[in-house]
């Protein structure tokens, strides 16, 4: 399959046509923002882990029962993905206070919650992605009810199988960001990326950050981070 016209260029990722109009190619590249493009910079290297971690991830996923848009890996930074409408919600999940939870409740990072917690935002740049509940969502006719329910039990399995994933390669999966699409027939499938831009990943001895907060937060040993998390997840994969 090779690439058409390209469609679309987001902050880490090109988007392409394909001959197939129900298939495009993502393209990972090296670019890093944060704080809705504020902070720019690239990670060497990047582009190439969360191709293949995501495609390893999701096809993982899709063993466990939850439908994701991964059709082929096709090089190391290209994968053929099932063409879909985007659902313009960021659904986060939480097993640990990090991040915006953190400041937004004024509580310190790493309190363990009894369970996890699903939140959405807005995917609005303009709007700097607000905080959504589901209620506003339908009112704004993003989103149906029953795609919610779905969007809602797809998260907290990816939740579940990802925890257990990441524990056996001494990893605590603190939080993560699921991007969810829709089918031309409507069907609901996992689409976007699961990789350490997307995810909180913390050595479970050390509770290092091996993910994006290091660029983030200008914590030095960024790629280092990237290749650290890379290695386990392939030990892991290796072992199931
Ligand atoms: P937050 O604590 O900043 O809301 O982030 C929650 C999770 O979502 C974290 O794992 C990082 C991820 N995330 C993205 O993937 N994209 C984004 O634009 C943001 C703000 C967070």
């Amino acid at each position: 399959m090779n690439k058409g016209e390209q469609l679309y260029e987001g902050k880490a990722k090109k988007v392409f046509q394909t001959e197939d109009p129900n298939l495009l190619i993502v393209s990972y590249k090296d670019d890093a923002t944060a704080f809705n493009g504020l902070k720019k910079g690239t990670i060497a290297g990047k582009g190439v882990i969360n191709n293949k971690m995501s495609n390893l991830l999701m096809q993982y996923l899709a063993k466990q029962g939850v439908p994701t848009h991964f059709v082929e890996e096709l090089n190391d930074r290209d994968t053929l993905v099932k063409k879909v409408t985007i659902v313009p919600l960021e659904v986060i999940v939480r097993n640990i206070s990090a991040g915006s939870f953190a400041k937004r409740f004024g509580v310190e990072e790493g309190i363990v919650f009894k369970q996890p917690t699903v939140e959405f935002s807005y995917k609005n740049d303009a709007l700097e992605d607000p905080l959504i509940n589901d209620d506003q969502a339908l009112a704004l006719g993003i989103v149906e009810r029953s795609e919610l329910d779905t969007i809602r039990t797809y998260a907290l399995k990816v939740d579940e199988v990802l925890k257990e994933f990441w524990k056996d390669a001494g990893v605590t999966l603190v939080d993560f960001k699921l991007e969810f699409g829709r089918l031309p027939d409507g069907t609901i499938i996992l689409a976007d990326e699961i990789s350490p831009d997307t995810c909180r990943l913390w050595d479970s001895e050390t509770g290092e950050k091996l993910d994006k907060d290091r660029f983030r937060r200008d914590l030095g040993g960024v790629e280092e981070a990237y290749q650290e998390i890379m290695q386990r997840l392939i030990k892991n994969i290796e072992q199931r």
